[in-house]
């Protein structure tokens, strides 16, 4: 099976006042589609490079990477925005809500990158918004919104241009125990029954062990799975 995700001799460095920084370092990686890998580590472990290669928002220093059967640092910029728009949602750990913005109206802002009728634009939002359980909140800006409604809407957001590759940066690092479950069990749901790849990077075990496997990065460097410890 093609991979979701195919990483090779990626790494990262950075120079600063001649100190070298090894974000990622030489990292290897297949992700299948239908996958629900855990990408765990300590801070500054080059979780978040990574996932931001990935999405060719960074570019790496070597290696390749292949998403969706495109490698993302070859595209030319304009063909990677749009490839980007349809294949790759991204989540953050602050939801990263336009503010002034309902729900309805920060779900739709990907759908503008897109050849679509406004009658188009507003089904996908509402079926975005009902698969996350948020169909009574169309209307709602997020200060009207608890952290994991807000967070919801965020992967309504991430959904709504049907993109098949989640990539998840700390979801529940900012939300309180029950939040973290429902949202949780919602990208556990995506996985199982609509058919999306997720990467979740958390340093949290409990919203680890919804995924199906967990990789750790130590000092930008992939080490093996550790099923005991977090
Ligand atoms: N723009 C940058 N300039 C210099 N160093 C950076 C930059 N971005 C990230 N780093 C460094 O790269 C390492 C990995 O960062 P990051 O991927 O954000 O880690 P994580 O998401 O695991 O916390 C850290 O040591 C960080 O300080
Ligand atoms: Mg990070």
């Amino acid at each position: 099976m093609t991979p979701m995700l195919s990483a090779r001799g990626l790494s990262k460095r950075y120079e600063r006042g001649g100190q070298v920084v090894n974000a990622l370092d030489d990292v290897s990686l297949d992700v299948p589609p239908g996958d629900f890998l855990a990408l765990m580590g300590p801070s500054g472990s080059g979780k978040s490079t990574l996932l931001n290669i990935a999405a060719g928002i960074d570019e790496p220093t070597a290696g390749t990477c292949v998403v969706d059967g495109r490698d993302v640092q070859a595209m030319r910029s304009g063909e990677r925005d749009a490839w980007r728009t349809r294949t790759i949602g991204y989540i953050f750990q602050f939801y990263n809500l336009i503010p002034t913005l309902t729900a309805a109206e920060n779900v739709e802002l990907p759908l503008l990158l897109l050849p679509l009728s406004t009658r188009e634009r507003r089904e996908h939002v509402a079926a975005a918004l009902e698969l996350v359980g948020l169909s009574d909140r169309l209307h709602h800006t997020p200060a009207q919104l608890s952290g994991g409604q807000q967070q919801r809407v965020a992967v309504a957001r991430a959904l709504v241009t049907d993109a098949r590759l989640l990539l998840c940066d700390e979801p529940t690092g900012n939300l309180d125990a029950t939040s973290e479950q429902e949202v949780m069990h919602l990208l556990r749901r995506l996985v199982d029954e609509h058919g999306k790849t997720v990467i979740l990077v958390t340093h949290d075990p409990t919203a680890a062990a919804h995924a199906t496997r967990r990789l750790r990065l130590e000092k930008g460097k992939l080490v093996a799975a550790m099923e005991a410890s977090a």
